[in-house]
């Protein structure tokens, strides 16, 4: 899962993703990065915090870290939250095999549709929705993997 900070959107998902994960008994390495450095080695935004613990999951275990070119090599495939990660993202691939594994993730929700998850940064109100969005990406995730 990455976005732009690894703080708001991405921990969120790398969450929710896990905690489904374990509801089904799936045996799967869920990660979240960023693509800017600028806040490695901190806490999830307190926001994403508080949303996440409102619906059970706890991810204040989570620390940020930014992208790394190997992440091509150790995941299967590579969510990103918005169409300037993406662009970020796949500056650092080498090959078709790994831009293959680049994907929007609301294409899960809204295939060909180009949906990004709006960055809540700095909107307080913007976290439910995120939530929400991602939950229901992760369902369709699950289901269609
Ligand atoms: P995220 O949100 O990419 O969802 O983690 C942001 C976090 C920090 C900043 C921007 C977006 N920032 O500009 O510091």
């Amino acid at each position: 899962m990455v976005c732009l900070g690894n703080i708001c959107r991405s921990p969120l998902a790398e969450g929710i993703l896990k905690h489904k994960v374990r509801q089904n008994g799936f045996d799967w390495t869920v990660d979240s990065a960023g693509t800017g450095f600028w806040h490695s080695g901190e806490l999830p935004d307190r926001r994403s915090i508080a949303v996440a613990r409102k619906y059970g999951i706890d991810i204040t275990d989570q620390r940020a870290r930014q992208f790394r070119p190997d992440d091509f090599d150790r995941f299967d495939r590579i969510l990103v939250m918005d169409t300037q990660n993406r662009r970020d993202v796949l500056r650092h691939a080498r090959n078709d095999e790994h831009r293959a594994k680049v994907q929007l993730i609301l294409d899960y929700l809204y295939p060909g549709q180009e949906e990004n998850v709006p960055d809540p940064y700095y909107d307080d109100d913007g976290f439910e929705e995120v939530f929400r969005m991602l939950d229901a990406a992760c369902d369709k995730l699950l289901e269609m993997p």
